[in-house]
């Protein structure tokens, strides 16, 4: 805490001693995202599509130029937050991007208020995290958004016994609560409540006390980048071939991964907010550009948030017409509303949250690839959590 607040001083101290406006006509977006550790895929995703973004639409906007300074935090709090005060102080950057779990976004929330600066949150999915900030505005998803989706699914599709495994961190407890709760409220049980560490996970031992309670249905949430382990290890145990199914958000069916997961992913049920084969020619057009500009990369649903994440600084930066004034570009983004490659989606003016659909989706083969094939869609979703405060 001491060192929080000395890195908050030090960063308004450099703020007031800085002239009003850096160089006038450059805009600086500090993007931090793991590039290098267990989620490397998430950063690659989302510096692709971010990336891409910029190549579509120019590195001019409102008169100003663009430019991105990206940095590496390896996936590691204490970095990210010495990344950003660094980006504030040293680069006066204009915005703060990228976050690719929730202990990066929330370590650099108090930064965000102090310095008066944008953070604009492209991966990290735990609802309390827009809470954290007036200057956090979210382009990715809130995981209670999808879960509490995939228990009203459960609950209609004759799944009565239900076994949770979660990652053991923010996000995590954020699914195994939004889950429980809304499957509980609609008939269900949850008959046990597992978590397995983030730091180098072993499923195989939860995976076994889990298929030794007997559900109708496992319900697993892991965050991306982690999803092949859990999805291998299940599949190892035979437990696909038990009878038991698996459910829950896409994180764990992630486009990224699934084609590698082979035929024992066919099947597997998900509610998420973005699939590489969303039937819209948006969309269609994305796949392309994307995997034109990447080869042998797929889009991902993070890459989305990075993707939306450089659409909403454009358009607040035209909005202002080019003034990067904190307050005036948070509220130039309060109610924004575009079509994503994902489909429509808006920022809450109240929560400065993503509201989006939230599909559900199937493992299918499509065109000898595997696909989460969308086939029921809820539209516009908001944060549950945040909807059920008030
Ligand atoms: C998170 O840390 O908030 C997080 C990361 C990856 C996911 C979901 C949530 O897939």
């Amino acid at each position: 805490m001491a060192f929080l607040k000395t890195a908050v001083a030090a960063v308004v101290a450099a703020m007031l001693g800085a002239p009003a406006v850096g160089a006038q006509d450059t805009v600086k977006v500090g993007l931090i995202l793991p590039m290098t550790g267990p989620f490397t895929s998430t950063g690659k995703q989302i510096e692709a599509a971010a990336r891409l973004y910029i190549a579509q639409n120019g590195s001019t906007v409102a008169g100003k130029k663009v430019e991105v300074i990206l940095k590496d935090d390896g996936g590691n709090a204490d970095a990210t937050r010495r990344l950003a005060q660094e980006l504030l102080v040293n680069d006066k950057v204009n915005f703060l991007a990228g976050f690719g779990l929730t202990p990066l976004a929330l370590a650099v929330a108090p930064l965000a208020t102090q310095a008066k600066v944008p953070e604009v949150v492209m991966a990290a999915g735990t609802s309390i995290i827009t809470e954290r900030s007036p200057y956090i505005v979210r382009t990715s998803f809130t995981v209670p958004q999808s879960c509490v989706i995939v228990a009203d699914w459960a609950a209609k599709n004759n799944i009565k016994k239900v076994v949770t495994i979660v990652t053991d961190y923010a996000p995590g407890h954020d699914a195994e609560k939004s889950f429980k709760d809304r499957f509980v409220e609609v008939g269900g049980q949850v008959i046990s409540e597992l978590r397995v560490p983030l730091q180098n996970p072993d499923f195989a031992p939860f995976l076994q006390r889990a298929a030794d309670a007997k559900p109708d249905a496992l319900f697993v949430f892991v965050p991306s980048g982690v999803g092949a382990i859990v999805m291998k290890q299940f599949i190892e145990r035979g437990l696909d071939k038990a009878g038991m199914k698996l459910i829950g958000p896409g994180d764990i069916t992630d486009d990224d991964i699934l084609n590698g997961l082979g035929d024992a992913a066919l099947g597997v049920i998900t509610a998420h907010f973005y699939a590489t084969a969303h039937p819209s020619e948006k969309n269609k057009a994305y796949v392309e550009a994307f995997t034109k500009a990447n080869p042998g990369m797929r889009p991902n649903f993070m890459s989305v948030g990075g993707y939306d994440g450089m659409h909403l600084i454009y358009e607040a930066l035209k909005k202002t017409n080019g003034a990067t004034e904190g307050d005036a570009l948070i509220n130039a983004m309060k109610g924004m509303k575009w079509e994503s490659p994902r489909g429509p989606i808006s920022i809450d003016p109240e929560t400065r949250d993503i509201v989006q659909n939230i599909y559900v989706r199937k493992v299918e083969k499509v065109g000898g690839e595997l696909h989460n094939v969308e086939f029921a869609t809820f539209e516009a979703v908001k944060d549950p959590v945040k909807a059920a405060k008030k």
